[in-house]
């Protein structure tokens, strides 16, 4: 897989990378308590379906819905179920669409109706990594450059950066290699450059950064809260552009 893309590719992603985030804040806005996310990823799937294109994550490797739902202490891949969200809980919705080859990946944590301080500034802490991550993404700085960014504004704020997963390259598939970590060292790691487009997506822990993985489904180990947003990030000669909003 490329990991400098074409002009024709760049087009196309980006135009995928649009949907996606009129299709994601479409989704953050039907989310409210009583729902189950079974239901929410229902809405999402007709959606989905009305815009034309596919959501490659069902049937991937098993996963069996159109989105990744991840409540409160779930820290990723979340599969929606009867649960039924509560005002106070905290979502992530993730959400990756593909059409004629080309794919996006998006993803957002919202609260659900009144939610409490503390998950609320660790909602916005996340995004402030991201943003950070954002900022880093420069040509001629590295995937270090990025990773250190995030996980010392994370860090800074005593909360913790999981480990088990990371963004990841984007565009003619879900997930393209190199990985792209949300901890690293200025310098190190892959150098970036233009053509470049890739998935940033902190996933930072209330506590410790320690995960229980059983299947798909991924928590923290003790039991605290977990939260996550991502962008696609389009390196350019002398900056980069982010594909996707929230
Ligand atoms: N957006 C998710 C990620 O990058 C996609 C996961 S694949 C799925 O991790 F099958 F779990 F949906
Ligand atoms: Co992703």
């Amino acid at each position: 897989m490329g990991m400098i893309k074409s002009q024709k590719e760049i087009i196309e992603i980006s135009k995928m990378a649009e949907l996606i985030s009129r299709l994601l804040q479409k989704s953050l806005s039907w989310v409210s308590p009583g729902m189950s996310t079974f239901a929410l990823d229902a809405m999402i799937e007709a959606e989905i379906d009305r815009m034309g294109v596919v959501g490659p994550c069902k049937g991937y490797e098993g996963f069996p819905a159109v989105s990744c739902l991840s409540v409160n202490d779930q820290v990723t891949h979340g599969i929606p179920d009867g649960t039924r969200l509560q005002e106070g809980d905290i979502i992530d919705i993730d959400l990756v669409i593909e059409k004629n080859g080309y794919f996006a990946d998006c993803s957002k944590t919202i609260g659900v109706g009144k939610i409490s301080k503390e998950a609320s500034r660790l909602m916005s802490v996340t995004e402030e990594c991201l943003s950070r991550g954002i900022k880093a993404a420069m040509p001629g700085n590295t995937l270090g450059d990025v990773g250190f960014a995030i996980q010392s504004h994370a860090e800074s704020n005593s909360y913790s950066v999981v480990r088990n997963y990371t963004g990841h390259f984007i565009g003619l598939d879900m997930h393209e290699d190199p990985m792209v970590a949300n901890y690293g060292t200025p310098h190190k790691g892959m150098e970036l450059k233009p053509g470049m487009i890739f998935c940033i997506e902190p996933m930072i822990n209330q506590g410790s950064r320690g995960v229980i993985t059983r299947g798909w489904d991924a928590r923290t180990r003790d039991g605290k809260l977990s939260s996550r947003c991502e962008h696609m990030v389009f390196i350019t000669e002398r900056g980069n552009k982010v594909l996707t909003f929230h």
